[in-house]
């Protein structure tokens, strides 16, 4: 029997939830961010409140995730060339480690300047040294960083559509 052989063909179940579950929550936090909350009925300061704790929400899904991927037996590569595959490797390392930046600046640009994190109606205060340069660091990098997700989330988008659509190769059934 051929190590590929002993893979699951597909992502757990745990990853598979924790995929779209977080895709959503990432595109309505954007949309709270860039347009504020018109579109949802909410005031400016609900909007924000909202923002924060669904940004929030998502830095504990990610460690649950990253949890996950590190404790269960992960599908192998998703055939392809060799560089397909490198590709889509560091394509999928890249989406962690923005999605990472994007909850840490968010977070730090309130913790480091010694402010409460809005989460749901509770207020959260993290641990963390007052450092206010830091702090202005992160908000700074904070939309950069965004950008720089949206862009690796297109491409990602647009690689799932070419193997799925154009090469007729079932990728989705890995994660859905
Ligand atoms: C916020 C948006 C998204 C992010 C951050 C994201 C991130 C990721 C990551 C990191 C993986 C690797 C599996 C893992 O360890 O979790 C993955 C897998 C996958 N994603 Fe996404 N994804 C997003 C949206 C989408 C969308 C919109 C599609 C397609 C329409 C899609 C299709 C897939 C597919 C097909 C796989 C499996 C790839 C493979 O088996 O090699 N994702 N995604
Ligand atoms: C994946 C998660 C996140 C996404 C996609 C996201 C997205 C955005 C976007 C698009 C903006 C508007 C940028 C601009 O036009 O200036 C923004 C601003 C902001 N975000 Fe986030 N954010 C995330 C996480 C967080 C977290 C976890 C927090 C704090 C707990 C946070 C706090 C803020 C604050 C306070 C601003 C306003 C910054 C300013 O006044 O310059 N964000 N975010």
């Amino acid at each position: 029997m051929t190590l590929s052989a002993e893979l699951p063909s597909r992502y757990s179940a745990a990853i598979r939830i924790l995929h779209w579950l977080m895709a959503v929550g990432i595109l309505v936090t954007m949309l709270l961010g860039f347009y504020g909350g018109d579109w949802l009925g909410l005031s400016r300061k609900s909007a924000w409140m909202l923002h924060q704790s669904l940004g929030f929400s998502l830095a504990v899904l990610l460690l649950f995730r990253i949890g996950f991927r590190k404790l269960q037996v992960q599908p192998g590569s998703f055939p392809g060339t060799a560089i397909e595959m490198t590709l889509a490797r560091m394509g999928h390392l890249a989406l962690y480690v923005l999605m990472a930046a994007a909850v840490a600046t968010g977070i730090g640009m309130k913790a480091l300047a010694g402010k409460a994190i809005p989460f749901f109606g509770v207020h959260i205060f993290l641990p963390l040294p007052v450092i206010p340069e830091l702090a202005k660091m992160a908000r700074h990098y904070h939309e950069p960083v965004i950008m720089m997700l949206i862009a690796m989330i297109l491409l990602h988008a647009l690689a799932a559509f070419k193997h799925q659509v154009i090469e007729r190769s079932p990728i989705l059934k890995r994660i859905l």
